[in-house]
């Protein structure tokens, strides 16, 4: 059985006050979650966010990082700087950074691989855009993303690995997409996973679904066979509302 890692991604939002107070209203609400609890913060975040969360079940991510471990990169964050504060995970690819920053499949895979030299737990995103799933593209443009973040690792290093499913035209627009929909999905990512690293590896990654999951719909989705959590970005920045989508084995509809 695959524990479900439910992640908050917080983009560029709230202040070292904003997330004390978030975190601290947030550790009583999802003390008894049997999934692992993540909050993927800003870097200004971190430092406070990881004191606030210290002795509780809530673990702190970071959003991005450099693949190199050092050098002249002026205003980069490395895989030592994070994991020498107490990080444990971090997002690579995610489509706000392919779109805006130049993210590219090959700067994935290297940061995927720096993470793991840090023993940092990275969540690797993936999706199609609405254009490719329209013209019929979307599994493939996944699985083929899916494949290049991974390149070069061992299989252990592949189970450890999160990959998020984020079809784009679902982040932030409140559209999500069908419970079906997401599903067959993961399921196309596992499938080619387990083609290039084997059925039990494949059995063992974590694939999460993003885009506009809101505890109104994070029970339907969360309770399908290949979706194992979720990457949620605005319903992560309210307690209340991250800690319904963190306790939906507890939501009756
Ligand atoms: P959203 O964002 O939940 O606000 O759609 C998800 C994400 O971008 O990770």
């Amino acid at each position: 059985m695959r524990r479900k890692v439910i992640a908050g991604n917080w983009k560029m939002n709230m202040l070292p006050n904003e997330a004390i107070s978030m975190i601290t209203e947030l550790t009583p609400l999802v003390k008894e979650a049997d999934c692992e609890v993540v909050l993927c913060v800003p870097f200004t975040d971190l430092f406070y966010s990881l004191l606030t969360a210290q002795g509780t079940n809530i673990k702190i991510g970071a959003q991005n990082m450099h693949f190199e471990s050092k050098g002249a990169y002026t205003g980069e964050v490395s895989g030592p700087m994070l994991k020498s504060i107490g990080v444990e995970y971090v997002i690579i690819g995610h489509s706000e950074r392919r779109q805006y920053f130049n993210e590219t499949d090959e700067t994935v895979n290297k940061k995927v691989k720096t993470a793991f030299a840090n023993n940092l737990r990275p969540i690797v995103c993936v999706g199609e855009s609405l254009e490719q799933r329209e013209a019929g593209i979307a599994f493939e443009v996944i699985t083929e993303q899916t494949e290049k973040a991974l390149e070069g690792l061992d299989e252990n290093q592949v189970q450890n690995t999160i990959i998020a499913y984020e079809p784009i035209w679902a982040i932030g627009t409140g559209k999500t997409a069908t419970k079906e929909d997401a599903n067959e999905a993961c399921k196309k990512i596992r499938e080619k996973i387990a083609k290039i690293y084997g059925q039990n590896t494949a059995e063992r990654v974590i694939i999460q679904y993003g885009g506009s999951m809101k505890s109104e719909n994070a029970k339907e989705l969360l309770e399908m066979s290949d979706i194992d959590g979720g990457l949620i970005g605005g319903a992560s920045l309210k307690a209340d509302s991250f800690a319904k989508i963190v306790n939906f084995n507890t939501i009756h509809s």
